[in-house]
């Protein structure tokens, strides 16, 4: 039997090419070998304020992504998070299985609630959410960019606290899968944090829906540094090694290959090189999704994974509440 593998990608925004490089792309490239589950998790995303019309938008934009970057619905279950109620029921028991002291020291938390008057309880428990999506299907491997390594961490530790509690093997211990290159593209205006599809700066972020003319504008601005030498160095030249790292994704060559291409070459030639192979994806990803959105493929689609998963998570759901001593 395949092993199991699950990822979702939020709708709170277009998606960017980080998105693609740590999340859609990895699924794309494992969808043989796994039996794979792709879902959309709306009710993550509404641990921040969000537009009804917009957020309802925004969640077929996404199913329409995942479809255009060749993610195969004949492999991989697509869905709803909030079309299943087993999520939410299971994420509440999870809730009495976690401490509030190792929700605290979530990096992501700390970095959205930083400064805020006020934040939202759902901001503060979304990695417990994010753990019942993971263990509600036995799920074993979960890719994702570095930003969601620690809450995979703290998915694996709930199963195994939770296990041992019970005294059973309730849940699967999940391993979480980061790229080695790709797992954290930089934001291009400042290349020490990551790109974001929420960013307040739309220079900083490539989205997957964006024109040729701004893709190519926003990579030529790209922030690097004054050294004018192509080396690979996170540390101390991230905005050339981040656009160093995009080129090698979306020509699925190693960083060394990549370096070695551009020795000898000045950072224009570099960005411009970039631009191409990024325009030249992200052209042919629209060029599908226009297709895919004016057909009517994604209601069946989306009914079949959520009828798919439905079924599932009600059965693991009934185990775990009765091995808790809930209900008759
Ligand atoms: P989200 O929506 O923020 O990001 C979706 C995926 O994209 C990756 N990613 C990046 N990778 C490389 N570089 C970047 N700049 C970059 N930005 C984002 C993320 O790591 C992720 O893989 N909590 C999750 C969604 C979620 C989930 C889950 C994921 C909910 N439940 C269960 C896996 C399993 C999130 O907010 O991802």
């Amino acid at each position: 039997m395949k092993k199991r593998l699950l990822t979702g990608l939020q709708p709170s925004g277009t998606l960017t090419l980080g998105n693609f490089c740590g999340g859609i792309n990895q699924v794309y490239n494992y969808q043989e070998q796994y039996d794979t589950f792709l879902f959309i998790p709306d009710l993550h995303s509404i641990t921040v304020t969000q537009d009804p019309e917009e957020l309802h938008k925004k969640i077929k934009e996404v199913v329409g992504l995942y479809l255009a970057c060749g993610i195969d619905a004949q492999k991989t279950h697509i869905y709803i998070q909030s079309e299943n109620l087993y999520h939410a029921n299971l994420s509440w028991i999870l809730e009495c299985h976690a401490y509030f002291g190792e929700l605290s020291r979530m990096h992501q938390f700390k970095e959205k609630s930083k400064n805020k008057e006020n934040f939202t309880c759902g901001l503060y428990t979304y990695p417990i959410l994010m753990a019942s999506d993971i263990l509600l299907y036995d799920a074993q491997v979960v890719p994702t960019g570095i930003d969601q390594k620690q809450h995979v961490e703290l998915a694996r530790n709930i199963a195994e606290r939770f296990n041992n509690r019970y005294h059973g093997n309730y849940f699967v211990i999940p391993e979480p899968l980061i790229p080695n290159v790709g797992a954290k593209i930089r934001d291009l205006q400042n290349p020490e944090k990551k790109m974001s599809k929420s960013t307040s700066n739309p220079k900083s972020s490539i989205f997957l829906l964006d024109e040729e003319k701004a893709i190519r504008k926003k990579i030529m601005g790209a922030v690097t540094d004054n050294d004018a030498s192509i080396k690979f160095d996170e540390e101390n030249k991230p905005g050339v090694s981040n656009l160093l790292t995009i080129y090698s994704v979306l020509k699925n060559i190693s960083i060394d290959e990549t370096v070695r291409q551009f020795s000898g070459a000045g950072y224009g030639d570099l960005k411009k090189e970039v631009a191409n192979v990024t325009i030249e994806k992200i052209m042919s990803i629209q060029e599908k999704y226009h297709e895919i959105m004016s057909s009517n493929v994604i209601d069946d689609i989306l009914d079949e994974g959520r009828d798919y998963t439905v079924k599932l998570a009600s059965e693991k759901y009934e185990t775990i509440r009765k091995a808790v001593g809930l209900g008759r």
